[in-house]
């Protein structure tokens, strides 16, 4: 039995890990929310690693507002970057693995082809760089380490698009939605089957990328949402190339996820297959 503790458990990749965990019975997951926590108080991270003897932690806490970290790089960087920097330190001093989950916009978009994991990085805003320094702390510091990439992420829990879109649809709101970024919405739910599967198998340490299979543009997330709730014929939805945001995002990010593919010797569904199952749940 492995003592498992996730941060950030009341997001929603946390609590999604929750909702799957029961499929592990192996794993004895102990969440943690920001309160029991702080990825900026290293001394309560290393009391509550010692209290509940951990094995391993996934790391799903993280500062996320795209567009605010513009406005504040301090806080974003001083949980993403310093936090992880912390915690990473205080696993490896501890022996215990660090699964660090990480994002498509360490990348720049520049490419015409999925990423792969050693692709150089180039972060466009400041919550991507963020997320780099933290990645370059975790893969220097604990050689115990998973990073896990991912993208787009939506799922039954928190804040994520498919919610705003469902929520706007009911409010009966004509929607102008971007064409202007391609890359692979994500299910949180199965994202969360992933990472206690590389866990479980105890998987070869090193850089991972998880994303639904397919890849599509937010407009076309947004239109496939409505094609399955059946509101397609209700809502306007129309398409523009401009979208302007605070933060830069990458025009395309992509993530190849063979390696993770074959490493858990199991296919990975497509974003549709894996969205009808979220719409279910909700
Ligand atoms: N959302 C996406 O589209 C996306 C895409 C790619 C990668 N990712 C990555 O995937 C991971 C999970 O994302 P998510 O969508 O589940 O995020 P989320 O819903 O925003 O949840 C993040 C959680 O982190 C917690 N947190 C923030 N600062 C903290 C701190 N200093 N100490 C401890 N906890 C703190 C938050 O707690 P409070 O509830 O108290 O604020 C929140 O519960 C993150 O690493 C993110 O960077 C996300």
């Amino acid at each position: 039995m492995k003592n498992i503790l996730v941060t950030g458990a009341s997001g929603q990749l946390g609590q999604s890990l929750r909702q799957r965990c029961t499929a592990f019975p192996q794993l004895n997951l102990h969440f943690c929310q920001r309160a029991d926590f702080d990825l900026e108080q290293p001394e309560q991270m290393a009391r509550a690693l010692d209290q509940h003897s951990v094995d391993a932690v996934i790391n799903t806490a993280a500062y996320t507002a795209v567009d605010q970290a513009e406005k504040e790089p301090d806080r974003a960087f001083a949980i993403n970057t310093k936090g992880v920097t912390d915690l990473a330190r205080i696993c490896a001093q501890k022996d215990i693995v660090l699964l660090h989950v990480s994002t498509d916009y360490v990348f720049n978009g520049a490419s015409d082809k999925p990423y792969l994991e050693d692709h150089p990085t180039g972060p466009l805003g400041i919550y991507g760089q963020s997320k780099q320094q933290g990645e370059l702390a975790v893969a220097a510091i604990n050689p115990a380490h998973y990073i896990v990439r991912t993208s787009w992420l939506y799922g039954p829990y928190g804040h994520n698009f498919l919610k705003t879109m469902l929520k706007l649809a009911e409010q009966g709101k004509s929607l102008t939605i971007t064409t202007e970024q391609t890359g692979s919405p994500t299910s949180t739910l199965d994202l969360a089957d992933a990472l206690l599967k590389l866990i479980e198998m105890a998987a070869p340490y090193g850089t991972y990328h998880f994303s639904n299979t397919g890849q599509t543009t937010w407009h076309g997330f947004a239109r496939e949402i409505f094609t399955q709730t059946h509101q397609l014929d209700r809502v306007q939805l129309a398409e523009t190339d401009e979208y302007p945001t605070f933060a830069k995002r990458p025009s395309y990010s992509v993530l190849d996820i063979n390696k993770i593919e074959q490493t858990l010797q199991q296919p990975i569904r497509s974003w549709q297959e894996a969205l009808a199952e979220v719409i279910h749940q909700l």
